[in-house]
C-alpha cells in the first residue's frame, strides 16, 4: 500500500508535472520571448527516456500514492513518439488523472492518437481569437484557427474535459478576454483566465504588466454575469465563475492570490531534475542516478527525502519590485513546463 508523504508546510505529494521537451514551435512573450535571443536546447542526449519517466511515476505512485501527472513541456507535442510515454504512464496503477497541457497547434493530427493511447484530458493555451493579437502574444505566423482545431479535435476523441488557459498580459490581450469567454460559452470548455506570472528572467515581467483578477473579473461581466462557485478538488489553482447559463471560466490568480498553501505538486524538467517550485532555482537530478544504476527502493529513498525537506512557496513570499541577483536563480518556464 502506498503511504503517503508530506512536505515541511504538511503537504502531500499527490501530483507530478513532467516536461518532456524545453522545445516550442511558438515564442509566447511571456515565457520564450523572441528578442533575437538564441535558445540553446537540452541536447537529445540529456533529455529522460520514457522508460525512466515511467520508472519515477511508478515509485511516486506505488509508494506515495502520486494520483494525478500531467505533461509539459516547452510544447509537449515537439517530443517524438509522445503516445508510447503516454501508453506507459496510463498503465501504471494509481495514475487516476493523466493530462496535458499543449499550445494546440499539432493537436488536430494527434489527439485521437492520443485519446487511444490513454490520454484522459488536455488543456491548451489560446490568448486571443483575434489573429493579430494571438500572433503578437504566441510570436508565430500561426492563426488562432489551427489551435481552435485542435480544441475540437481532442473533443471529438474524448480528451474532455478541456481547459483553455488565457494568459492575461496588460496592453496585449486584456481587451479579448470578454470575447474569449462568449465563444466558448456553452462548449463545456472552461476558459481559465491566468495572471502574467514573473517565472524565469526572459519575460521581463512587471508588476505593472499584470492585469489582477479582480480586472480579469470586471472584464469578463462585460460578457454575462458571473457567480463565484465553490472549489472542488479538480480545481486547486484556478477559482471558478459560472454565468448565468451555468457556463464556468476560471481565474487563475498565482500572482494576487497565492496559493502555495495547498500545493502538492512536483515538477520534472525534461532533463530529470525534480523541483519542488515552479520557481525553483535548481534541482536534484534523479537521471545521474537512475543512469547510475540506482534501484527503485533508493530512487523512492531520493524522492522521499527531497519533499520531505520541501518548503518552497514563492508565490506567497515574493516582492512585487525586482530582486537585484534574482534574474540568475530562476529556471525558465520553458524549462519547468508551467
Ligand atoms: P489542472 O488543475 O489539473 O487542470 O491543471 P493546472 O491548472 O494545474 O495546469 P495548467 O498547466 O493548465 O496550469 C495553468 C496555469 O497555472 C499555468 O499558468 C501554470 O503555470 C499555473 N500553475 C500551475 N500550477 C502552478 C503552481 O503550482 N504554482 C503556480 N504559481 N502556478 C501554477
Ligand atoms: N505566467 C503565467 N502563465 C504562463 N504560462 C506560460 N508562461 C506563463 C507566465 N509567465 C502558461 C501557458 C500555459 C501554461 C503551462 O502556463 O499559457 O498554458
Ligand atoms: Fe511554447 Fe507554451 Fe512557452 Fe508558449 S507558453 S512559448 S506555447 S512552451
Ligand atoms: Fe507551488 Fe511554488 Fe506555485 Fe507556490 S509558487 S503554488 S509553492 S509551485
Amino acid at each position: 500500500m502506498p503511504s503517503p508523504i508530506k512536505d515541511k508546510l504538511g503537504r502531500t505529494l499527490s501530483e507530478i508535472r513532467v516536461s518532456v521537451t524545453d522545445r516550442c514551435n511558438f515564442r509566447c512573450g511571456y515565457c520564450m520571448p523572441e528578442r533575437g535571443q538564441l535558445y540553446g536546447f537540452m541536447p537529445r542526449a540529456e533529455l529522460l527516456s520514457f522508460e525512466e519517466v515511467e520508472r519515477v511515476v511508478r515509485a511516486m505512485a506505488s509508494r506515495f500514492g502520486l494520483r494525478k501527472v500531467r505533461l509539459t513541456g516547452g510544447e509537449p507535442l515537439l517530443r517524438a513518439q509522445l503516445e508510447r510515454l503516454v501508453e506507459r504512464l496510463a498503465s501504471v496503477p494509481g495514475v487516476q488523472d493523466l493530462a496535458m497541457t499543449t499550445n494546440g497547434f499539432l493537436l488536430q493530427a494527434r489527439a485521437a492518437k492520443l485519446a487511444r493511447a490513454g490520454l484522459h484530458r488536455v488543456t491548451v493555451s489560446l490568448d486571443s481569437l483575434n489573429p493579430a493579437v494571438f500572433a503578437r502574444a504566441t510570436g508565430s505566423t500561426t492563426a488562432p484557427g489551427a489551435v481552435l482545431r485542435g480544441i475540437e479535435a481532442a473533443a471529438a476523441a474524448g480528451l474532455r474535459p478541456i481547459k483553455i488557459n488565457c494568459v492575461v498580459q496588460r496592453g496585449v490581450n486584456e481587451d479579448c478576454i470578454a470575447e474569449l469567454a462568449r465563444h466558448f460559452r456553452g462548449s463545456g470548455h472552461v476558459v481559465r483566465f491566468i495572471e502574467f506570472m514573473d517565472v524565469g528572467t526572459l519575460n521581463g515581467w512587471r508588476a505593472d504588466s499584470l492585469v489582477g483578477a479582480s480586472e480579469i473579473l470586471d472584464r469578463l461581466r462585460a460578457a454575462g454575469n458571473l457567480q463565484r462557485m465553490p472549489q472542488t478538488e479538480h480545481d486547486r489553482v484556478a477559482r471558478r465563475y459560472a454565468f448565468d447559463d451555468g457556463s464556468q471560466i476560471g481565474v487563475i490568480a498565482s500572482v494576487s492570490q497565492p496559493f502555495c498553501r495547498d500545493c502538492n505538486r512536483a515538477r520534472l524538467t525534461a532533463d530529470g531534475r525534480l523541483l519542488g517550485c515552479l520557481f525553483a532555482s535548481n534541482g536534484i537530478s534523479l537521471r545521474d542516478r537512475l543512469r547510475a544504476g540506482a534501484s527503485d527502493h533508493e530512487i523512492a529513498a531520493v524522492l522521499r527525502e527531497a519533499w520531505s525537506k520541501r518548503a518552497d512557496r514563492y508565490s506567497e513570499t515574493r516582492s512585487l519590485t525586482p530582486q537585484p541577483g534574482a534574474e540568475h536563480r530562476k529556471l525558465e518556464m520553458y524549462q519547468v513546463g508551467g
